[in-house]
């Protein structure tokens, strides 16, 4: 088990910053998930750490101990790629052990540590079978058997889920959750699924275009994201946004008109003390909205557009008046004709603000 700390972190490949300004602490034992949009640098970051990729600039520390220049192989850390990378002439029991056979561990410790490491995967039957004999979700289990026999302080995974089927991922995202809590390790894991970034993470690193947009747990980045970017990463379907205008300021606050319907008021100190801006971007969640009002509710007028009905809840993309998409997300299976008009409401207090700049100027929560 192992803390650690990236240190303005950056890797250039010509004079392209692909990984810049990293600088987070991460706790011993903590589940860090990374998420972001393709291509933000997720797996380079991630290599980065695991001593595969060099650094162009920063310091990388594992438990108080600069190890930037350490090789790899001597980092105590443990990757779990995508692809599995299991050696396909070899049998599961050979795969979990070769990493030891390399490092001259003796014969006993290692098979004391693949049995223990199958037992706890559930790989006990399956240890003399070749890959190719196994399911894609046997296969990620040995791929991440591979990594836990090593003892490693820091466990590294790159998307290990992603070659899976839907119901197999969630089988796994459980068994991922479970093995850390058995094992107490240090955890790196990059995901495109906001699920399993929300469910597995004690806290997650949003990255976007190489840098940290926000460094927070979950719940912190869904009810406060810093700005227009986390607001619209976190959530499915994706925050409505709408620009509005504030009128006046005043009794009974801040009056704001925007496409949303009639203006409504703000209270004035859901801006704190900065004086407030002429225009803002209200950010309202879908699963915030309802058909039913309750008082002091904003009012929304949208035209329904498609609906899709997940059985549990139901999602309806609309219009609002000036065209722009609005999406309500409601409990139930509620049916809405195409083109029909419709009254949305939400609390005021569901409402995020958002400066010119994009800045979060008003949380929920
Ligand atoms: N060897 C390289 N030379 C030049 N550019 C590279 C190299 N490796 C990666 N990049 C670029 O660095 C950026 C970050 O790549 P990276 O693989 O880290 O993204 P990612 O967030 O893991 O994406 P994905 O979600 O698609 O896996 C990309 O724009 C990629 O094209
Ligand atoms: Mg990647």
């Amino acid at each position: 088990m192992a803390s650690l700390k990236l240190e303005n972190l950056a890797k250039t490949y010509g004079d392209v910053a692909v990984v810049h300004d990293i600088n987070c602490s991460i706790g011993d034992g903590e589940f860090i998930v990374i998420v972001g949009p393709s291509g933000c640098g997720k797996s380079t970051l991630l290599r980065m750490i695991a001593g595969l990729e060099s650094v162009s600039s920063g310091r990388i520390h594992i438990d108080g101990r600069d190890a930037t220049d350490i090789p790899a192989a001597e980092r105590g850390i443990a990757m779990v790629f995508q692809s599995y990378a299991l050696y396909p002439h070899m049998t599961v029991r050979d795969n979990m052990s070769f990493a030891l056979r390399n490092l001259k561990h003796g014969p006993s410790e290692i098979t004391a540590r693949v049995e223990a490491a199958a037992r706890l995967l559930q790989l006990e039957t399956l240890l003399d079978r070749m890959p190719s004999h196994l399911s894609g979700g046997q296969r990620q289990r040995v791929a991440i058997g591979r990594a836990i026999v090593r003892e490693p302080k820091i466990f590294l995974f790159d998307e290990p889920l992603s070659n899976l089927d839907a119901e197999l991922r969630v089988q796994m995202r459980r068994e991922l959750g479970r093995l850390h809590r058995r094992l107490g390790s240090t955890m790196v894991y990059v995901t495109h699924d906001q699920v399993e970034a929300m469910t597995l993470a004690d806290k997650i690193i949003l990255l976007d275009k190489g840098g940290i947009a926000q460094f927070g747990t979950p719940l912190e980045i869904y009810n406060q994201p810093c700005n227009l970017f986390a607001a619209g990463f976190m959530g499915s379907p994706k925050i409505n946004l709408v620009q509005a205008e504030v009128k006046s300021v005043g009794e009974p606050g801040l009056v704001i008109a925007s496409a949303l319907g009639p203006s409504f008021a703000l209270p004035r100190q859901r801006l704190g003390d900065a004086p407030p801006p002429r225009m803002l971007t209200l950010g309202l969640r879908p699963e915030c909205l309802r058909l039913e009002p309750r008082e002091g509710d904003v009012t929304i007028k949208l035209k329904a557009g498609a609906v899709e009905l997940l059985g549990d809840s139901s999602c309806i993309y609309g219009a609002l008046a000036n065209g722009a998409e609005f999406v309500l997300k409601l409990q139930g299976q509620i049916k809405v004709a195409d083109g029909a008009d419709l009254l949305a409401h939400a609390s005021i207090s569901d409402i995020l603000l958002f400066d010119p700049q994009g800045r979060l100027i008003s949380s929920t929560h």
